[in-house]
C-alpha cells in the first residue's frame, strides 16, 4: 500500500513545487513507483518544472469524476538519460552550456552520474469548481491511487482550497514548506495550529525549510538551525539550501536529478531516505551543530527532533 504527501503552505512562492518535483523524482530514482498530481489551476507548474508540457486531455478532476481512470490519465516523465544508450546529450545542453559559467556544475570536477527515473504526471485542470469534491470522494481517489503507486505527491497551490481539509484528512504525511525567514516560520506555525485544529498532528506533520541560508546565520541575519529546530512546533524533516543553480536549471525544465552535479539533489535524497525510515543526520555542519550532534536521528526521542 503506497503512502501520500500533501505539500502545502500558506505563503506563496516558497519552493512547494521545486520540493514535489524534486521529491517525486528522488523516490522514482530510489525506484518506486510514483504520481505527482498538480492541483494548483491558476498557477501550476509540475509541467514547465519537469520540462514534459503534454497534450493530455485528462486532468485531476477528470479521474476524481470517474471520466477516465488514473492510468489512463496520466502522461508519463522519464529522465532524458536512457541507459541503453551511449551518447546521452540532452536537448538542453547547449542551453546549459549556454547559462552564466558560475551557475553551471564544472563537469570535469563533479560526479559523471546520471540518474534514470519514471514518474506519472497528473496534470490540474485550467479552472474547477472543487467545492464539489466530497470528502469521501477525496478519500476514495487516495485509496485507489495507492493501490498502484508507492508515493503520490499533491503539489497544492498556496494557502487554502475547497478541499483542504479533505486532502489533509486523508494523505499520511503533510510536508509545510516554509522559507528560511522569520515570517515564513511565523506563518508556518499558523499552518500548524490550523492543522491540528483538524486532527492533524504529531508524525503526520513536517517542516522542511526551503533556501536555507547559511551564510545568513553566521552574518546573524537568519535564525540558527538549532533555534528553529527547538523553536518549531512542527517536526523537522529536513532542508533545502538556496541555490541558484537549482533555479536556474528549472527554467530550462530540469531537475536536481537530471544534471550531473550531486550538490542538488542531496537535500532531497536525505528527505527521501527519512521518508523511508533511514537515520540520516543533518549532512553538513551548520553553525550550533557539531558533526557528532544526533539531529534527524531516529533515536532521540526529544518532541522536535526525528
Ligand atoms: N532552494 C532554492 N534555491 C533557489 N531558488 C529556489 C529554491 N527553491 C525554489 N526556488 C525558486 O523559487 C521560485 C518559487 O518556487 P516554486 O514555484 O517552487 O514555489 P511555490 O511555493 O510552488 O509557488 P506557488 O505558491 O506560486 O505555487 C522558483 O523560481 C524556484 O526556482
Ligand atoms: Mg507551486
Amino acid at each position: 500500500m503506497g503512502k501520500s504527501i500533501m505539500i502545502t503552505s500558506f505563503k506563496g512562492g516558497v519552493g512547494k513545487s521545486t520540493i514535489s518535483v524534486n521529491l517525486a523524482i528522488g523516490f522514482a530514482v530510489s525506484k518506486y513507483k510514483v504520481l505527482i498530481i498538480d492541483i494548483d489551476a491558476s498557477s501550476g507548474s509540475i509541467d514547465l518544472f519537469m520540462g514534459c508540457e503534454s497534450d493530455t486531455i485528462y486532468n485531476f478532476c477528470d479521474v476524481i469524476e470517474g471520466k477516465v481512470k488514473i492510468e489512463d490519465a496520466v502522461y508519463v516523465k522519464k529522465s532524458t538519460f536512457n541507459p541503453n544508450k551511449k551518447n546521452n546529450v540532452s536537448n538542453n545542453q547547449n542551453n546549459l552550456n549556454n547559462l552564466n559559467n558560475s551557475t553551471v556544475p564544472n563537469r570535469s570536477s563533479e560526479s559523471e552520474e546520471q540518474l534514470y527515473y519514471s514518474v506519472d504526471v497528473l496534470k490540474s485542470p485550467s479552472s474547477y469548481d472543487l467545492t464539489k469534491f466530497s470528502d469521501e470522494e477525496i478519500s476514495d481517489f487516495i485509496k485507489k491511487a495507492k493501490e498502484t503507486y508507492d508515493f503520490i505527491i499533491f503539489d497544492c497551490p498556496s494557502g487554502r482550497f475547497p478541499f483542504f481539509d479533505s486532502l489533509a484528512k486523508h494523505t499520511d504525511y503533510i510536508f509545510v514548506i516554509t522559507l528560511h525567514s522569520a515570517a515564513s516560520i511565523r506563518s508556518s506555525e499558523k499552518m500548524a495550529l490550523f492543522l491540528s485544529e483538524k486532527g492533524n498532528e504529531g508524525e503526520k506533520v513536517r517542516l522542511i525549510i526551503n533556501c536555507f541560508n547559511p551564510k545568513g546565520i553566521s552574518r546573524g541575519l537568519n535564525l540558527g538551525i538549532v533555534d528553529i529546530i527547538e523553536r518549531s512546533k512542527i517536526k523537522l524533516i529536513g532542508l533545502i539550501e538556496i541555490n541558484n543553480m537549482l533555479r536556474d536549471y528549472q527554467e530550462l525544465g530540469k531537475t536536481a536529478y537530471d544534471v550531473r552535479t550531486r550538490k542538488l539533489r542531496r537535500f532531497f535524497d536525505d528527505i527521501v531516505g527519512r521518508v523511508l525510515e533511514s537515520n540520516i543526520i543533518l549532512s553538513r555542519k551548520y553553525d550550533g551543530i557539531k558533526t557528532n550532534n544526533l539531529y534527524f536521528k531516529k533515536e532521540i526521542k526529544d518532541t522536535n527532533r526525528i
